[in-house]
């Protein structure tokens, strides 16, 4: 397989699986994983003009320990809005998608702009008070900041910007593959998503 241009697409509202998901399939079929929501926060975080934050991001700013916030994930969707920003990541994202030895990667525009050609496409997605409850439970539960409503309230905020936006909205691509993990278990979305990677390998 040595040489080989595999592209697996990954798309999905916030909270739903997808980073979990591409992270053990890049590990299990030897791929390289792109997740792509990191550029979008960090372009979030950096402040000032967030189109030259795009056009200048650097292997610095994806190292930053806040990307992963609650904060960050808001900050992101906002940007994320802006037609240039998401341009001046665009060829980073298709160069990453066409490396040699394959490459997974999950956001929201995978598989229906950034690589429409892409050898697997899945969408990942799970009910809005299931992915609430992940992340409220990754917060810490009882524990948390925030209360299970506010981050009810947070996921649901993000879908509706993710999926109304003009440019590049969050939506299925026509050919996609959904896996709704809303009542499945890790494992279980894992094998569903392992299960399309193996077949699409054996037709390439
Ligand atoms: O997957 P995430 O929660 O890290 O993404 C954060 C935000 O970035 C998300 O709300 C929308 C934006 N994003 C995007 O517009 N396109 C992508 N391919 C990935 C993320």
């Amino acid at each position: 397989m040595c040489g080989m241009i595999f592209t697996v697409a990954i798309d999905g509202p916030a909270a739903a699986g997808k980073g979990t998901i591409g992270r053990a399939l890049a590990e299990r079929f030897g791929f390289a994983h792109l997740d792509t929501g990191l550029l979008y926060r960090a372009v979030g975080v950096k402040g000032g003009d967030p189109v030259a934050a795009a056009e200048a991001l650097s292997e610095a700013d994806l190292m930053r320990a806040d990307l992963r916030s609650l904060e960050a994930g808001e900050a992101a969707s906002r940007v994320a809005v802006i037609p240039g920003v998401r341009a001046a990541l665009l060829a980073f994202q298709r160069s990453f998608a066409r490396r040699e030895g394959g490459a997974v990667l999950d956001g929201r525009d995978i598989g229906t702009v950034i690589c429409p050609a892409a050898e697997v496409k899945l969408f990942v997605t799970a009910s809005p008070e299931v992915r609430a409850q992940r992340r409220w439970l990754e917060l810490g539960g009882e524990a948390a900041a925030q209360s299970y409503e506010a981050v009810l309230e947070g996921v649901k905020a993000r879908d509706a910007r993710d999926m109304g936006r003009a440019d590049a909205p969050l939506k299925p691509a026509a050919d996609a593959v959904l896996i709704d993990t809303s009542a499945m278990s890790a494992e279980a979305a894992l094998d569903a998503a392992g299960t399309q990677v193996r077949a699409a390998l054996a037709r390439a």
